[in-house]
């Protein structure tokens, strides 16, 4: 695995949060972070005297409340960019959880082949046929997808929840020539007549009043119809906003092992039950939760919720009786539509099964840095590395990224790939 997705459960760095795929408002950028961008805009040019006048300012407002804040909040900027040591929180149980696999195996693919899949995609992702995807994936989660099908190749992609069509313009875009079939309650071709929509000519649709849930699907005859005979050979893609669980339960029982969940919402977000939720145990370091108001947790999550849109305090977190688990102790699912209160134990032995069934899990980083990107969302300090760490700002421009409008980053939510295959006895 990526060593930055091998240490997963660091303490913490920087960027986004998790989501609902709407607003795409963002907040004013730090100070801190302005420097680093200008920095790196010069290309270091008088280093020296930009350090000076920095560290000066830094003299001047070093006892101001907001100057503490930005220390504290963007401990990354300080350990990797100024190379000033002792500044970083203790993030302790806020560090980022994940799921554990059966043998510890990992994906194949290192941060090098992401660096170069982001050269590649994003000349691909300007062609997009939807510019304004609103409330549907935006730039992290568009290459996450393309990165992933092109690197795996399948003979065939099944996406569920389409929406307009852009996920099924991404899979076309990594593969050309190879079958997809969609499942989606309203048809993409219905969005065309009112704006920018994408409907695929070797897409089989389940759509419209053909539309069958994935749970309800004869599995066989799609297989059959499209030749294959090895389920080893089809990637899944969820984007319907179902319990990860159960969408999990139905992949395994229907023979597929590549999964793609789009949103993996942190614990206390989203609208469904997610891998990440499951996985956020108290037994793995940097797990599991704290609802005391007093408690260390308590004070850095009022803390991170200034800076990032969509991180959560304890109030938000917890739930009756100190329930801190998926959200507020409910098992959520379809759009938040339908939620069930569980107790601690069913979902502790949810994540034991999940655990049971993992070959792999991957988690997609930011694509780059909050400094880069602009993103005000997601808190840095619950998702992975970014691939472009902040403060490369001449890796973000080579890479044409810095041409991409920044509201195309603000919908990251720690989409996950997965290898699966049943429990070992
Ligand atoms: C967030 S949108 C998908 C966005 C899309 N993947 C994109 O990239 O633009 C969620 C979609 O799931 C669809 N949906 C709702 N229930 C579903 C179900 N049971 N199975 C499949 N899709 C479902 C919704 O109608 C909606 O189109």
């Amino acid at each position: 695995m990526l060593e930055r997705v091998l240490s997963a459960r660091r303490a913490a760095q920087f960027s986004e949060g998790d989501e609902d795929d709407e607003s795409k408002t963002r907040k004013n950028i730090f100070f801190a972070t302005r420097v680093t961008n200008q920095m790196s805009r010069i290309g270091y040019l008088w280093p020296c005297l930009l350090l000076c006048i920095f560290l000066l300012i830094a003299s001047i407002f070093i006892h101001s409340r907001n100057f503490v804040c930005v220390s504290s909040s963007a401990p990354y900027y300080h350990t990797n960019f100024f190379a000033i040591d002792g500044l970083d929180s203790d993030f302790g149980s806020l560090g980022v959880p994940w799921c554990r696999s059966k043998q510890g195996r990992t994906v194949e693919w290192t941060s090098k082949d992401l660096v170069k899949g982001l050269e590649e995609f994003v000349p691909i992702y300007e062609t997009r046929p939807i510019i304004n995807n609103l409330y549907g994936m935006g730039f992290d989660h568009s290459f996450g997808l393309w990165f992933i099908a092109r690197w795996l190749k399948p003979d065939l992609m099944i996406e569920s929840g389409a929406f307009k069509g852009h996920s099924t313009w991404v899979l076309r875009q990594a593969m050309p020539d190879k079958p997809i079939v969609s499942l989606t309650p309203r048809h993409p071709e219905k969005y065309l007549k009112k704006g920018p929509a994408y409907v695929d000519g070797n897409c089989t649709y389940f759509a419209g009043k053909d539309f069958v849930d994935f749970g309800s699907v004869n599995w066989g005859s799609v297989m059959k119809k499209h030749g294959i005979t090895d389920r080893n050979r089809v990637l899944i893609f969820f984007d319907d906003h179902q319990n990860e669980l159960k969408r999990l339960k139905q992949a395994l029982k229907a023979g597929f092992h590549h999964i793609v969940f789009e949103d993996n919402y942190d614990t206390g977000t989203g609208d469904h039950y997610s891998l990440r939720q499951m996985c956020d145990q108290f037994y793995i370091r940097g797990g599991g939760h704290s609802c005391f108001r007093d408690s260390d947790e308590a004070r850095i999550r009022i803390k991170r919720k200034k800076f990032w849109e969509k991180a959560v305090d304890i109030q938000e977190l917890c739930g009756p009786s100190e329930a801190w688990w998926g959200v507020r102790g409910q098992m959520r699912d379809d759009f938040n539509h339908s939620n069930k209160a569980i107790s601690y134990k069913e979902h502790f032995q949810n994540s034991r099964f999940v655990e049971s069934v993992l070959d792999v899990y991957w988690e997609l980083p930011p694509v780059a840095g909050p400094s880069l990107t602009h993103q005000t969302r997601y808190d840095p300090a619950r998702a992975s590395s970014p691939i472009v760490e902040d403060g490369r700002f001449g890796l973000f421009q080579r890479l044409g990224l810095s041409r991409l409008e920044t509201s195309v980053f603000n919908g990251y939510t720690q989409m996950v790939y997965l290898q699966i295959s049943e429990p070992e006895s």
